[in-house]
């Protein structure tokens, strides 16, 4: 199996073929999805929300997240591993988030890293391309400034889109090998895909992004809570997951587990 790397990404884009990113966060789902051929994983700091179980991604450590990049880059093949930088772990300075990245590419055995925010924060990538390390941004809504956008909105509209553009273009003048874009209108988002050399990625940002995003929890139906409107359910995990568990309890409580079958004598 050929590792995907971050030139394949920018191809796809010349050719105008869409490619999937998932989420990952531990040894079974980054196996699936690899298997599945999706060519990129993110360890997002979504893991704040879908597996430390905080209620924003705020609270999430370097520390927290490192064994679950390391778990995932350990169990892919071919996907190409983002590892997400937490708050917190670059806002301080390039410096800071050049010893984070570092952080991620030794001891997480990642293949790039991604960080939020627009133009202040081009010197921050240009510090980690600088070192050798491939960086993603992500602008629009950045769940990290949550606080400061005014909570869960999209982000662009009207003249603010000229904002995003600039914060486009400037990631990628810094290095940047792609960009998500969230919750960012169909129209801008497509604007900044036609303007970029590299790739956008998309999430609630329309169908003209050069890829698509979702956290695995949202489009595999493992998170029964209500989703933005952005995700779609491509099954219903978490209502298998139950009837499996409810059906064990059922044959423990009524003595049909375990059957002869499952018995050393
Ligand atoms: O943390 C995350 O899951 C993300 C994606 C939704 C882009 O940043
Ligand atoms: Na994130």
């Amino acid at each position: 199996a050929r590792r995907v790397r971050i030139h394949h990404l920018r191809e796809l884009k010349e050719r105008g073929e869409p490619w999937p990113m998932l989420t990952a966060y531990d040894m079974f789902s980054a196996k699936i999805f690899d298997d599945a051929g999706i060519p990129v994983l993110l360890v997002g700091d979504s893991a704040a929300n879908t597996v430390f179980g905080y209620s924003s991604s705020l609270p999430v450590s370097v520390e927290e997240l490192m064994p679950l990049v390391r778990g995932v880059t350990r169990s892919v093949r071919k996907a190409l591993v983002v590892a997400d930088l937490p708050f917190g772990s670059y806002q301080v300075s390039p410096e800071q988030a050049l010893t984070t990245a570092v952080r991620f590419m030794k001891d997480g055995q990642a293949h790039a890293v991604k960080l939020e925010g627009g133009r202040r924060f081009a010197p921050h990538v240009e510090a980690i391309t600088a070192a050798g390390v491939p960086v993603m941004g992500h602008i629009g809504f950045t769940p990290q400034s949550e606080h400061n956008l005014g909570g869960y909105r999209v982000q662009g509209r009207g003249d603010a889109g000229d904002d995003l553009v600039a914060d486009a273009l400037a990631l990628q003048e810094a290095g940047a090998f792609a960009v998500v874009l969230e919750m960012v209108p169909a129209e801008v988002a497509k604007r900044i895909t036609a303007e970029l050399v590299i790739p956008t990625v998309g999430i609630g940002a329309g169908p003209d992004c050069d890829a698509q995003v979702l956290v695995w929890q949202d489009m595999a139906g493992m998170n029964q809570g209500k989703a933005p409107r952005f995700v779609k359910r491509y099954a219903d995990v978490a209502g298998v997951l139950s009837q499996a568990a409810g059906q064990f309890a059922a044959e423990v409580r009524g003595g049909a587990f375990p059957g002869p079958e499952h018995v050393f004598h």
